[in-house]
Formats: structure tokens, sequence, C-alpha cells
């Protein structure tokens, strides 16, 4: 928990030495006030304002109803509540297609506090937005893998990047988005080898969430790990509430895990 010793913001720079230096990273959602100031407390380095939102605030069976505006919303209440967190907020679904479009949108959520954008999947149309963000300063990170936005394509929530082929691809767009500029990758339901595979080859940081232990820092859903989703919970998560009581004991166990590579256990990966 280094950043709790001093009062300076996590900056990028902090993440990417944190990364050189194989310290874990820790990163959960939140979507208002009172969760960014408790995850301020319980030393989460990374908040991300995720248009899982749209899951657990609006209630929707997926992220595609978000808006650019409702995301400037909930950036701005986390905002208000930071003391040291960096923020990073989805661009939500069709609010990216072109590079003119995908800088309004960035634009939007910059201006209302975010300190980085993240943008689902790797092919060459959002590599080519990456690199148009970046070269605007917009830092980016990239999101492969399971895409949500991209449910109703993909037919369901869907582990990817199983055959050899899929991973094979899934590598080389890692490779690409950190090639456009992308300074970190979020790597959402994937075999846990893939997951150690990607985070040896890429010099960025990678985010995993179901993608096994060896990735540099961990994300959840706030609402998941607190085991207050309605439903069965995805494989990958687990239910920080359980034999504690508080949320607040609840988020400083799980930066304590994620740190010392107790979370996520086997049971919470998938094979290749
Ligand atoms: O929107 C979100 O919460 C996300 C995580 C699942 C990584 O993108």
């Amino acid at each position: 928990m280094s950043y709790l010793q001093g009062d300076k913001p996590i900056s990028i720079t902090r993440l990417l030495a944190m990364h050189a230096e194989r310290e874990k990273i820790t990163m959960l959602t939140a979507y208002d006030s009172t969760m960014s100031a408790l995850l301020n407390r319980c030393g989460i380095e990374t908040i991300l304002i995720g248009d899982s939102m749209g899951n657990v605030i609006q209630g929707h069976s997926c992220t595609t109803p978000v808006t650019v505006e409702q995301m400037v919303y909930h950036t701005e209440c986390v905002v208000r509540a930071n003391t040291h967190a960096f923020l990073i907020t989805d661009l939500p679904f069709a609010s990216y297609g072109d590079p003119v479009q995908a800088l309004k949108s960035a634009a939007a959520v910059m201006k209302a506090g975010a300190d980085m954008v993240k943008i689902e999947g790797g092919g060459d149309w959002q590599v080519e937005i990456i690199r148009y963000l970046v070269e605007r300063a917009v830092p980016v990170c990239a999101h492969l893998g399971l895409l949500p936005q991209s449910v109703h394509l993909l037919g369901g929530y869907k582990v990817q990047g199983k055959s050899k082929d899929a991973a094979t691809i899934m590598l080389e767009q890692a490779l690409a988005c950190q090639e456009a500029g992308a300074q970190m990758v979020v790597l959402e339901a994937i075999p846990s080898s893939l997951g150690a595979r990607i985070t040896s080859e890429v010099h960025i940081p990678t985010i995993g969430i179901g993608a096994g232990p060896d990735c540099s820092g961990q994300v959840l859903v706030l609402q998941d790990m607190l085991g207050i989703s309605p439903g069965k919970p995805p494989k990958f998560v687990k239910n920080f509430m359980e034999g504690r009581h508080s949320v607040e004991a609840a988020i400083k166990a799980y930066v304590r895990e994620v740190k010392s590579g107790k979370f996520p256990g086997l049971e919470h990966g998938f094979a290749g």
C-alpha cells in the first residue's frame, strides 16, 4: 500500500513503476461518492468507473444502454470524493465508432475528471482509435477477452481465447494496443495460462478479471465482491464479505489478498 505513505495522487507513472517493481495493482469499480471515499480509505490504487454501471446501478441485463452523459455524471460523482486513486472511465457502447466521435466522448469523461479512458476490443479499428486518442493526449486502457459491449455478437458471456488460434490473436491484439499507445490492458475471462502469457509479453500492466493470478493487477465489480449482485456470480468472483462484518473490512481484505497474490486462487481461473 505504498501510496498511503504519502499524499500524492496515483499517476500513470506510479502505476508503471509498481508494475516494473512487480507490485500488484488493485482496482475496483465505483460509481458514486460514498464508495469512492471508501475505496480511497482502503488503499485501492485505481478506480474503474465501469459501464457495468448499466447492470449494477441501472438494472439492465447488459451494458449497451449506457450513454456518455451517464458516464460523465458517474465520473463526476466519483471524482468529488477521490483523494488519491487513479480514475479510469469506460467509453460506453457505440461511443467510439470513429476517431472524431471517440475524441468527443473521451474529452467529455476526461473533462469530468477521468485520468484515462477504457475501450473494448483490439481489432484494427480499435487500435487506430487508441492511436488517435493517445496522439491527442488521451491516456487509454485497452480491454481484451470477454467484451461485455459485444455480448449480443458473442451470444452470451463466454470465456474467450481458449483455442490456440484465438489465444495467438489476443496476444497479437495486446501487442498492437500497446504499440498504438495503450498504457494498460484489462483482460477479462480468459484462460489463466493466456493471462500469464500476455503479461509476460507486453510491458504495460495487465489488469485481470478472470485472467488468472499472473496479471499485474486485479479488478472486480464492487457489488460482486461484496456478494450483493443478484444471481449466480461468475467463477472469477470471490465474496469478500464472507466472514467479515463491514464493507470496509471486505475491501481491505481484497487489497491485502491481491497484493499478496492470495486472490485470485486457482478456483477463480479458467483452464486453456
Ligand atoms: O465495466 C466494468 O466494470 C468493466 C470490468 C468488468 C472490467 O469493464
